[in-house]
């Protein structure tokens, strides 16, 4: 007899993270609303649980949470592309939903467009339309993907990814007079990180009068609290000049603190605001989905709307996330030690504490509690570090970073906390996303527990501590 409980090969697949019915999925492409929904498109593998040949899936919403898969919008099925069809971007033209990606192709990785109308997509016939041959001498040709579409007065651009021959990550622009005329127009930007790796999926917007660019580095160098996973998302405030294609950083830093977090990728909407969304995942580590034999890998994270503040990049959950509430419950508390409460407790739910600052040192909560599992967010008010420990949140994860510990401790400071500190903990299932001090920083991470593992526990350490406690639990059914 065999003595394994068969699986649920659903027990950690998301409620309202996306997730491809079948196969991988990694980034996010061609994020944007046309014709009156949200599109989503992202990196696919539809035969098999492993990064593979690269389609583009496609998604509709009408709120961003409950996703419609439609059929595949791109195929490597061509010439240009027929090693994979990687990252880009999508912008509406004339009515066309005009989607820009990497086509792999005999000569390497160069840019191709597709138009559609939103449900059937034709690739153009003379991709690629931006070939590796325009780029300058110092650039490396091998390395250049992940187009990012902008229209800025009625002149079109192409910011696409790459890594310069000194091994710095960089960003060049291309000017379009048409989507099949494109010449080259600078070295946007470049990094100033000595560890060699390209510069991949890059974004470029405005909010609250600041211009932002996202970048996801390959490698850089990890320090005391960031960067710390083999890959990284990085945000450059700074001034954009299209015209004369460049950027002017005056600041930067890490998106998400977390453990996973990739590739993000932003649109405006009807409602003007700016919502990011990435990929719920980090290349080089282990995917249980996958080991289980379970049919699907990767996630995207919760779509966040963006602003910034103090030269600061917020992120917080969309508000569409409160049509799915159900039993709201409200605790004022005040306790030593720890704090339980029968109904607080799940595995999907959307969960605000605000501490009182006290004489408490170290104040925070367990999630996923289990006999021997629990997933620990905690404050420590000397230092102003918020820890994530995922190191007891069920299957164990490996990755590729150097440092053992780092696969299972992240840290984030956090500023200006004056009377209260407060986290927000968006959970589903095998994930959870931590938005702190207003969304001021978010750490993000998968995790693996026992469908058992449905604790919540709050606890402070070396005095008493009073918190404010909402929660509800969230409902897709
Ligand atoms: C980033 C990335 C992109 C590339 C895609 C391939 O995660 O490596 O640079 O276009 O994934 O799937």
């Amino acid at each position: 007899m065999n003595d394994v409980t068969p699986r649920d090969p659903n027990e950690y697949r998301p409620g309202f993270h996306f997730t491809a019915k079948k196969g991988w999925i990694n980034d996010p492409n061609g994020f944007s609303y046309y014709e009156g929904r949200y599109h989503l498109f992202f990196q696919h593998h539809p035969f098999g649980t492993e990064w593979g040949p690269m389609h583009w899936g496609h998604a509709v919403s009408d709120d961003l949470l409950r996703w419609e898969e439609l059929p595949i919008a791109l195929a490597p099925d061509s010439d240009f592309d027929r090693r994979g069809c990687f990252s880009g971007t999508a912008i509406t033209m004339d009515k066309q939903h005009v989607l820009m990606y990497t086509g792999v192709g005999p000569r390497g990785q160069e840019q191709c467009v597709a138009l559609g109308d939103g449900f059937k997509y034709r690739k153009l016939p003379d991709n690629p339309v931006i070939r590796a041959a325009a780029l300058p001498e110092d650039v490396r040709a091998e390395e250049f993907r992940d187009p990012k579409l902008i229209v800025e007065d009625g002149t079109l651009y192409a910011l696409v990814g790459t890594q310069l021959k000194d091994g710095r990550g960089a960003l060049v622009l291309f000017k379009g007079a048409a989507l099949n005329a494109w010449e080259f127009a600078g070295v946007f930007d470049a990094s100033t990180d000595t560890a060699p790796g390209v510069w991949e999926c890059p974004d470029l917007f405005e909010v609250n009068d600041r211009d932002v660019l996202l970048i996801s580095p390959q490698g850089m160098t990890p320090e005391e609290h960031r960067f710390r996973n083999h890959h990284s998302t990085m945000y450059r405030i700074g001034k954009a000049d299209l015209s004369d294609g460049r950027f002017a950083a005056f600041g930067f830093d890490e998106v998400d603190y977390g453990f996973d977090f990739f590739a993000p990728q932003t649109m405006r909407d009807s409602r003007g605001r700016r919502i990011m969304v990435a990929w719920m995942q980090m290349w080089g580590r282990t995917m249980p989905t996958h080991d289980l034999g379970h049919g699907w890998a990767g996630a995207m994270t919760l779509p966040r709307e963006l602003s910034v503040h103090n030269d600061m990049l917020y992120q917080k959950p969309i508000d569409e996330i409160a049509a799915y509430h159900i039993n709201p419950l409200f605790w004022d508390v005040s306790f030593s030690g720890t704090w339980t409460h029968p109904d607080l407790c799940g595995r999907s739910f959307d969960l605000t504490i605000e501490f009182r600052i006290s004489d408490a040192h170290t104040y925070g909560l367990s999630l996923f509690c289990g006999a021997e599992e629990e997933t620990v967010f905690s404050y420590d008010h000397g230092s102003g570090v918020v820890t994530f420990d995922r190191r007891r949140s069920g299957i164990p994860l490996k990755g590729l970073e150097r440092d053992p510990v780092s696969s299972g401790v992240r840290t984030v400071p956090v500023l200006g906390v004056g009377a209260t500190f407060k986290l927000r903990l968006i959970a589903d299932r095998s994930s959870v996303e931590a938005f702190i001090q207003d969304g001021q920083r978010t750490m993000t991470g998968t995790v693996y527990p026992r469908d058992t593992s449905q604790g919540i526990r709050l606890f402070s350490k070396g005095g008493p501590v009073s918190a404010r406690i909402w929660f509800s639990r969230l409902s897709f059914g």
